[in-house]
């Protein structure tokens, strides 16, 4: 059975670019529904690194000599191609991080710093625990109110109550996914900047998951801050990406104090370098950020637009075999949805599943997906999630269906 309709993009072409993909688990070829997660990489990537490492690596910004120099050209030649990605307004509007997590906790600490504390931060039932730990952090620290909005039963955020929620001014940030890691829910982001700024909140939106699977236009979504990670990108751990309107990063405090975030150092005092520096103290993940570079040519190689398109015939074929499959229960159901699906299967412990399937080759995540809120928000303690790719295709998805079926009838 082949759902995809004729308008889906057949990027089945690109598996070869995996290398992993062709490993086999326990004599079975490896089925890979785990790109939520972590995404493999291609070989594009891997060789930028490597190539790197063995013959055009120093330390940047640091050397006059003609290594360090050229290292720092490809280091910063992938702030171009973040700010192109994300078409911020300029490259300066790049911070590298060392991962999604390490850029909320920047703004949590740098921006929250110059939030009053009669003031509150806005999130949502949604969020990934990356999402709401630092800003309870910020509450403990500064007094700051945290706020939730609402989720409702097809997992879509609850726009009223949002609204409600911001109706007293004293909001001072937003900060909601752009695509829910448990729910594949996309969030209408430029529907919550036009509330957020109405009532005089600033938006962040974690693109952790939605900046893989869709284009992103911050300028279109009149976002104030956007995160997203490296290796969910295609690209490696140890790099994450802040972007915000320069002169927010200009009015922000430093988040870590060091080398190359300095414009002078004495023992009176010291000056900060130009943004984004400022926010980049101490030797950087060179290796990862080129590695990065290599990921975002890759799929700008292909295009969002194809990637999302792809992505949406492979999430409406697997929500119909999963759908037949007698006690399985999809948790969320938004209209505008990506490639991430949870689902318990009545009789069967989510572990138990992801268990059995990994015995068939069958890679999933199972658990509270760092969203336990959420999981209490729809009453259960876990679900199995598949989650897709550039590289998935119908076939793995109807394996995935096929033996959930098998093990239905045998574990009720
Ligand atoms: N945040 C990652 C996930 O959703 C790890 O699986």
């Amino acid at each position: 059975m082949n759902a995809l309709s004729s308008t889906t993009p057949d990027l089945s072409h690109l598996r070869a670019d995996f290398p992993i993909l062709s490993e086999t688990i326990r004599g079975k070829p490896f089925v890979f529904l785990d790109s939520a997660a972590s995404a493999q990489k291609p070989a594009v990537v891997i060789d930028a690194m490597t190539h790197t490492m063995r013959h055009q690596y120093a330390n940047v910004h640091r050397g006059l000599h003609w290594m360090s120099e050229r290292t720092s050209d490809a280091y910063e030649g992938v702030r171009d191609k973040v700010a192109a990605l994300l078409n911020a307004a300029s490259r300066e509007e790049i911070v590298f991080t060392g991962s999604s997590t390490g850029a909320i906790n920047l703004v949590a600490y740098s921006y929250g710093a110059l939030l009053r504390p009669d003031q509150a931060v806005l999130i949502s039932e949604m969020e990934h625990h990356a999402n709401i730990v630092p800003w309870q952090m910020l509450r403990d620290r500064r007094g700051i109110e945290l706020r939730v909005a609402p989720v409702d039963e097809r997992g879509e955020l609850d726009l009223g109550a949002m609204e409600a929620l911001l109706a007293d001014g004293r909001v001072g940030l937003v900060s909601i996914t752009h695509m829910s890691n448990v729910l594949g829910t996309v969030t209408p982001a430029a529907r919550i900047a036009e509330l957020a700024h109405a009532a005089g909140a600033l938006l962040l939106l974690d693109g952790s998951q939605a900046a893989v699977h869709r284009p992103v236009d911050v300028k279109a979504i009149g976002a104030d801050f956007y995160v997203f990670t490296g290796h969910k990108l295609y690209g490696p751990t140890g790099i994450g990406v802040l972007w915000a309107r320069h002169a927010l990063l200009e009015a922000m405090p430093p988040f870590m104090g060091g080398g190359d975030m300095i414009g002078s150092v004495s023992f009176e005092r010291s000056t900060w370098a130009e943004v984004p520096h400022k926010f980049e103290a101490g030797t950087p993940p060179i290796v990862e950020v080129i590695g990065l570079g290599a990921a975002i040519d890759y799929v700008q190689a292909i295009g969002m637009g194809t990637i999302q398109a792809h992505e949406a015939g492979l999430t409406e074929h697997a929500l119909a075999r999963l759908g037949a499959v007698e006690g399985l229960r999809v948790i969320g159901e938004a209209r505008t949805r990506g490639g991430v699906i949870s689902f318990t299967v009545d009789g069967a412990h989510a572990h138990d599943i992801a268990t059995l399937l990994d015995r068939n080759g069958i890679a999933v995540r199972a658990g509270t997906h760092c969203a336990e809120p959420l999981m209490r928000r729809f009453g259960i303690t876990s679900t199995a999630r598949a989650s897709f790719g550039i590289y998935t295709t119908t076939q793995e998805i109807d394996v995935l269906a096929d033996t959930l079926d098998r093990i239905r009838s045998f574990l009720v």
